[in-house]
């Protein structure tokens, strides 16, 4: 065992990593002589066990992408990355592992474990006064974090990379179906976007635009002229996503196939012949991700489509999924073929049943695959959880050397701590359940703490049918994260925003023109969370001290300026909220109607707010402003030169606005446009400074809120006021 600490103070102990990982970047972790450990720990059978007492009053945030709420205390949760559709609360993963969390309490403290096998919390589950953290090995390092609970997550977030950065088109609205599966279907959906006057960056294209399920091919029967297809789409100002899987089909002549077996570049099985799996395409093997010359080779493919002109892809069922494996199928077939015939005793009848049941996923299929790293052979079972991370990274690698300044779009399934300097991620396969949107709402701060920013869920639901009021609530919430897609499963209701009837499609299309009037407030949150390694969906408890604040669990702040208290529940028409100040609602029902000043100031306490089905609103905390714009119908189209700024001003408010030209990454060095909004209330009379460097901005059309409700506008055009460009 080793003893660590980074001149930021980190502690870390280490046992002796399996892999080199690239999880954690900070490199200024130095040895020191041992100090005292928190918590006790205990080796038994080859695992490692460590235990950590809860005071009553902690509180238990992290952990990422899992199921349940924000506080995590009360059940177990696994870090195993796992393709399960069904979210139900009696489930412990999902698709990513992300083994970040910190107890805030009266001793507030943090811990990562860098391990990227299976890993399991029992968060005061069998013992409610102890948190017990399970590592299925022993080589792993540990770190541990002290200081205020956001001061933590920044220490972490430095630690681990920055994150993902998209291009500024994928902050509009995306719509995906599986599947949008031919020109046609992919064309009427591009039309009727336009017809409807509804908003849209992207269409996706699920599996069936490719010939057979094989990645980086393109059927020609369904999409004869791809290239001029993907043009005359981007002439509109629509971009196509299409998906790419994990696994390569087996099929004698298939270029990656062929290239894969010659080079020696796919997951074995025990006898050192690529492991077979199935899923989509049928048999597959697997690329072996975590092998660096692997990766690039895989990394070369995006470049096909890139130079078709594709900007962006979706990596899938990288946990890697399986369907089944060609060794349980015929355990499983063999099993049901002694039965034949037998009477069978209720034991047997249910074996039987989870043989077929448990083909897919099989955690002895993970035992049964290795991986082959520059001369060391690794159990694959040990290091599952960097599977998905290291074909992203693959992507992400290959996207660097095609253009090293471009931000490509990247959205992928399976995830782990560190990946989120490569990728945003989607929340995968939820369900058309109210469950399920409060689940997306509490699940935001999490995915924050582990880098995640760029995130969001299947809006609508995957899963089922959508009914119109949940596709109108979801939408509504999902204007607010950054990922805002529609997507949904074959075989389910349509649920692009003019399939659920007529008043949905009004109320969906005020909302999703509400996310573009947001954009500029979004962005440059955006932004800033990601320069400064902050949160940009926090628990209210996270700014918030009163005892009231640490139990809200469906409430979120989101960026500095704004809280968001979204509907979730069915035929709600509105909602109890908590204020832990006095703070002002903003009805965003629609964009229009902000000129009839729909403000309304709300004193500190509980209140219950009406929030019919075509609306929804945030609260503005004092002294803080936010900025917003015209919406328009596609983000390239972002009117920057007159913008709208609303707050509510006791006495004295600042904005920056963040800015920049939102397709390279020149942003790294400064080429960015600032703006620094100060508004003073002196008595009711509103001082106004702008500082900017944005040449193109002309006015700013205020709408100042004082302490007694009175809303003032004030239009400025900028060589009014006090302005210094700098
Ligand atoms: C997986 C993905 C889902 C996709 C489907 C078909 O279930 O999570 O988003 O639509 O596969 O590709």
């Amino acid at each position: 065992m080793q003893f660590f600490r980074s001149n930021t103070g980190v502690e870390k102990v280490s046992f002796g990593q399996m892999i080199e990982t690239e999880t954690v970047m900070d490199k200024t972790f130095a040895e020191v002589e041992p100090f005292d450990l928190k918590g006790r720990f205990l080796e038994i059978d080859n695992q490692l066990t460590w235990t950590f007492d809860l005071h009553d009053l902690d509180v238990v945030y992290g952990l990422g992408q899992n199921i349940r709420g924000m506080n995590k205390r009360g059940y177990v949760y696994e870090s195993f990355c796992t393709d399960d559709p069904n979210h139900t609360p009696d489930k412990k993963a999902l698709y990513g592992a992300h083994n970040f969390l910190v107890v805030k309490g009266v001793d507030t403290w943090g811990m990562y474990i860098d391990f990227p096998g299976h890993v399991s919390y029992d968060v005061g589950f069998n013992h409610s006064d102890e948190l017990t953290v399970n590592v299925k090995e022993t080589h792993f390092d540990i770190y541990f974090f002290r200081g205020a609970i956001t001061d933590i997550i920044t220490t972490f977030r430095k630690m681990i990379g920055k994150s993902y950065v998209p291009p500024k088109w994928a902050f509009g609205y995306q719509q995906s179906r599986w599947s949008y599966e031919d020109h046609d279907s992919v064309m009427a959906i591009a039309d009727r976007f336009d017809e409807e006057d509804i908003p849209c960056d992207a269409i996706y294209l699920d599996i069936d635009y490719m010939e057979d399920y094989k990645d980086f091919t393109i059927s020609d029967i369904r999409f004869p002229n791809f290239n001029n297809f993907v043009q005359t789409l981007k002439e509109r100002g629509f971009k196509l996503i299409p998906i790419i899987d994990a696994g390569v089909k087996i099929e004698p002549g298939y270029d990656v196939y062929e290239q894969g077996i010659e080079k020696d570049y796919f997951v074995n099985d025990h006898e050192g012949h690529p492991f077979v799996a199935a899923v989509w395409p049928g048999k597959v093997h697997f690329p072996d991700f975590l092998n660096a010359k692997a990766r690039m080779w895989f990394g070369d493919f995006y470049h096909k489509m890139l130079d078709m002109g594709i900007e962006g892809f979706w990596n899938d069922m990288n946990e890697p999924a399986i369907f089944y494996s060609e060794k349980r199928l015929k355990e499983a077939i063999e099993f049901v073929k002694q039965q034949e015939g037998k009477n069978l005793d209720i034991n047997t009848f249910f074996k039987l049943k989870d043989k077929i049941l448990n083909l897919s996923n099989s955690v002895k299929d993970y035992k049964s695959m290795y991986h082959k790293l520059d001369g060391q052979i690794v159990n694959h079972y040990d290091v599952h959880n960097l599977f998905g991370y290291n074909m992203t990274r693959s992507a992400a690698e290959g996207f660097k050397r095609y253009n090293p300044n471009k931000r490509f779009f990247m959205l992928t399934r399976s995830s782990h701590i560190g990946m989120a300097k490569h990728s945003g991620i989607w929340t995968g396969d939820n369900h058309s359940w109210w469950e399920h949107l409060k689940l997306n709402i509490q699940m935001m701060p999490g995915l924050n703490m582990a880098g995640f920013l760029y995130s969001g869920a299947d809006t609508g639901g995957f899963g089922g049918n959508v009914s119109p009021d949940l596709l109108v609530r979801w939408t509504q919430f999902s204007v607010f994260t950054p990922l805002l897609r529609n997507h949904s499963a074959m075989g389910t209701r349509r649920q692009e925003p003019w399939e659920v009837g007529a008043q949905a499609k009004i109320a969906l299309r005020n909302a999703i023109r509400m996310r573009y009037a947001l954009i500029p407030y979004l962005y440059s949150e955006f932004m800033k969370a990601n320069l400064n390694a902050t949160m940009l969906f926090s628990p209210i408890a996270f700014a918030y001290e009163d005892k009231h604040s640490q139990k809200v669990e469906d409430q979120l702040l989101f960026g500095d300026s704004l809280m968001l208290t979204p509907i979730y529940e069915q035929n709600a028409t509105g909602r109890v909220v908590y204020l832990p100040e006095k703070m002002l609602y903003w009805d965003m029902s629609s964009f229009e109607k902000i000129t009839d000043k729909p403000f309304k100031l709300f004193e500190q306490g509980h209140h219950y707010i009406d929030m019919p089905m075509d609306a929804f609103g945030a609260f503005l905390r004092p002294n803080k402003l936010m900025v917003v714009t015209n919406p328009q119908n596609r983000v390239s189209k972002i009117d920057s030169c007159h913008l709208t700024v609303i707050g509510y001003v006791e006495n004295q408010a600042t904005y920056e606005l963040y800015d920049d030209d939102g397709i390279s990454f020149d942003f790294m060095n400064d080429h960015i446009s600032s703006t620094r909004i100060t508004v003073t209330n002196v008595q009711g009379q509103y001082q106004i400074s702008v500082d900017t460097n944005a040449l193109d901005l002309k006015s700013l059309t205020f709408y100042l809120i004082d302490d007694s409700g009175e809303c003032q506008v004030i239009t400025q055009n900028l060589e009014q006021v006090e302005l210094r460009r700098v």
